[in-house]
C-alpha cells in the first residue's frame, strides 16, 4: 500500500466505504469528518452532483481516446477555461495523471526549453530541502524528503536550497513569517558556485504542504522571481496542493502575487473524483520548443491518459462547482476564523508550532523520545476512531480540509485534537 505501515494496517485496517459532502462513511458505519479533503484533492466536497453526472456522461460518451496525433474537444475546453483563471501569461497546458507526473513534464520541459533557446548547458535543477514534488525519479531528486530518496539513486545536477521553516524564531505565527525572505538568496551562491548559464529552473512549492505546512516567509517568494528572472533561470511552481482555491484564490501564485514560469497541478482539478495532473507554461516557452523543432513531433513526452475524457470532463465540472459556489472566495472569506480556531491548539498537550494559510494548518507536536512520528501516528488513529480524518507526516499535523466546510466542522477537527491529546502521552 502506498506510505502505509502495511503491516499495521493488516493487524487493524481501516476502510472506508463511502463519502458524502464533508464525510466519509467506514464500512463498520461510522461517519468520519473529512479535515484533509482526502489528501489535499476534494476541496468541493464529496459526491459533488454535477461532477458526478459530468462523468458518467462523458463515460458513456467517449469513454477513452488516444492523445498522440489525436485529440478530443473536452480537453482542448479545459485548457481554455484554465486560461481564464490561471496567472496572466500562463496560457499553455500539457496533462497528465498525478502531480507527480506533472512535475516530471515541467522537468522535461524546462530543459527542452532551453536546448531550443540555444542554451543546452542549463541542465542543473534546484529545489529545496522538505520539498514534495511526488515520487517519480525526477521528482524525488528535485524533493528533499530524505525518506522518499534514501535508498534509491537520484539523478545528477540536482542542488536544493535550505527549508524557510524556522520554528525557534517563527513559532505560532500566524500567516507569513515575517523573517526569512533572505533564504532565497542562498540561490545566488549556487549561481557563484555553477554558474547561471548551467541552471534550467528552480522548483519549489509556493507553500509546502506535505513536508508539514511550510508557510512561505513573506518577501520569500517575490525574490526567487527577482533572482530568476534576472538570470534566465525557469522558476516552477509546484502547485499540486495550493491550486484551485486552498489559500483562497485559484493559484498560490495569484494569493502571492508572484507569478512564475511554470505551474504544476493535479489533485483539485478534478475534484479528486478522476485522476488528472497538468503542467502549465507561459506561451513563449510552449513556443520556443514546438516553433525550434524539426517537423514532426516536437516533445517527446506523453502519457496513454494524457488528458483522458473522464478526467477533462470531471475537470470541468468542479471547474463550475468551483465557480458556481465562489469556493476560493469562501477559503479567502473563512482564513481568519480558520486561523483563530486552530491556533487556539496552541494551549493543547505536546504542541509546538501552529502555522495556518488559507484553509491549510499544520500542527507540530514535540516528537516522543526515541519514537519520532509515533506520537502523531497515535492522534492519526485515535481521531480518527474518534470520527475526524486528519493527516500527519513526522509529528506534523496537517489540516486541509474541504473549501465548503463550515466553522462548526472546523471546532469538530480542533476539539477532536485537542482532546485526543490530552489522552496520549
Ligand atoms: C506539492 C506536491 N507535488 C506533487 C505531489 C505528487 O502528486 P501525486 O501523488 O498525484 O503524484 C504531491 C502529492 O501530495 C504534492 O503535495
Amino acid at each position: 500500500m502506498p506510505f502505509t505501515d502495511n503491516r499495521g494496517f493488516k493487524a487493524m485496517p481501516r476502510l472506508l466505504a463511502s463519502a458524502s459532502g464533508c464525510h466519509y462513511r467506514d464500512t463498520k458505519g461510522n461517519e468520519i469528518l473529512d479535515g484533509t479533503s482526502g489528501l489535499w484533492c476534494v476541496n468541493a466536497g464529496h459526491a459533488r452532483g454535477p461532477i458526478i453526472a459530468a462523468i458518467r456522461e462523458q463515460a458513456e460518451e467517449l469513454d477513452f481516446a488516444p492523445t498522440f496525433q489525436l485529440g478530443h474537444p473536452k480537453v482542448f475546453q479545459l485548457a481554455q477555461r484554465l486560461e481564464t483563471i490561471f496567472p496572466k501569461g500562463i496560457n499553455r497546458f500539457f496533462f497528465g495523471n498525478s502531480g507527480s507526473e506533472a512535475g516530471d513534464t515541467a522537468l522535461k520541459i524546462a530543459y527542452a526549453y532551453h536546448e531550443a533557446r540555444g542554451e543546452p548547458a542549463r541542465k542543473r535543477i534546484i529545489g529545496r530541502q522538505r520539498g514534495y514534488h511526488g515520487v517519480g525519479f525526477g521528482g524525488i531528486s528535485v524533493g528533499g524528503l530524505p525518506n522518499n530518496a534514501r535508498g534509491f539513486p537520484l539523478l545528477p545536477g540536482f542542488s536544493h536550497l535550505s527549508a524557510t521553516l524556522d520554528i525557534a524564531n517563527n513559532a505560532f505565527t500566524r500567516g507569513q513569517p515575517d523573517t526569512g525572505a533572505d533564504l532565497a538568496d542562498e540561490l545566488l551562491d549556487f549561481i557563484k558556485e555553477y554558474g547561471a548559464e548551467t541552471i534550467a529552473a528552480v522548483m519549489v512549492e509556493p507553500m509546502s504542504g506535505s513536508a508539514g505546512v511550510l508557510v512561505p516567509p513573506k518577501g520569500y517568494l517575490e525574490r526567487l522571481r527577482a533572482i530568476t528572472q534576472e538570470h534566465g533561470i525557469l522558476l516552477i511552481f509546484d502547485e499540486v496542493i495550493t491550486g484551485f482555491g486552498r489559500l483562497g484564490a485559484a493559484t498560490a501564485s495569484q494569493r502571492f502575487g508572484v507569478t512564475p514560469d511554470i505551474i504544476t497541478t493535479a489533485k483539485g482539478l478534478t475534484n479528486g473524483a478522476v485522476p488528472m495532473g497538468c503542467t502549465a507554461v507561459r506561451q513563449d516557452i510552449y513556443e520556443a520548443v514546438t516553433q525550434s523543432a524539426a517537423p514532426g513531433i516536437e516533445f517527446f513526452h506523453g502519457y496513454t491518459y494524457s488528458g483522458h475524457p473522464l478526467a477533462a470532463a470531471a475537470a470541468l465540472a468542479s471547474l463550475d462547482v468551483y465557480e458556481g459556489e465562489g469556493l476560493f472566495e469562501r477559503a479567502a472569506s473563512l482564513e481568519g476564523i480558520f486561523e483563530d480556531i486552530f491556533h487556539a491548539l496552541a494551549n493543547a498537550r505536546h504542541v509546538i508550532d501552529v502555522r495556518n494559510l488559507g484553509m491549510v494548518a499544520g500542527i507540530e507536536l514535540a516528537p516522543r523520545e526515541g519514537a519520532p512520528g509515533a506520537r502523531a501516528m497515535e492522534l492519526f488513529h485515535a481521531c480518527f476512531d474518534a470520527g475526524v480524518l486528519i493527516r500527519v507526516t513526522g509529528d506534523i499535523v496537517a489540516l486541509s480540509p474541504p473549501l465548503i466546510a463550515t466553522p462548526d466542522h472546523f471546532e469538530q477537527i480542533a476539539v477532536t485534537i485537542a482532546d485526543t491529546l490530552a489522552k496520549i502521552h
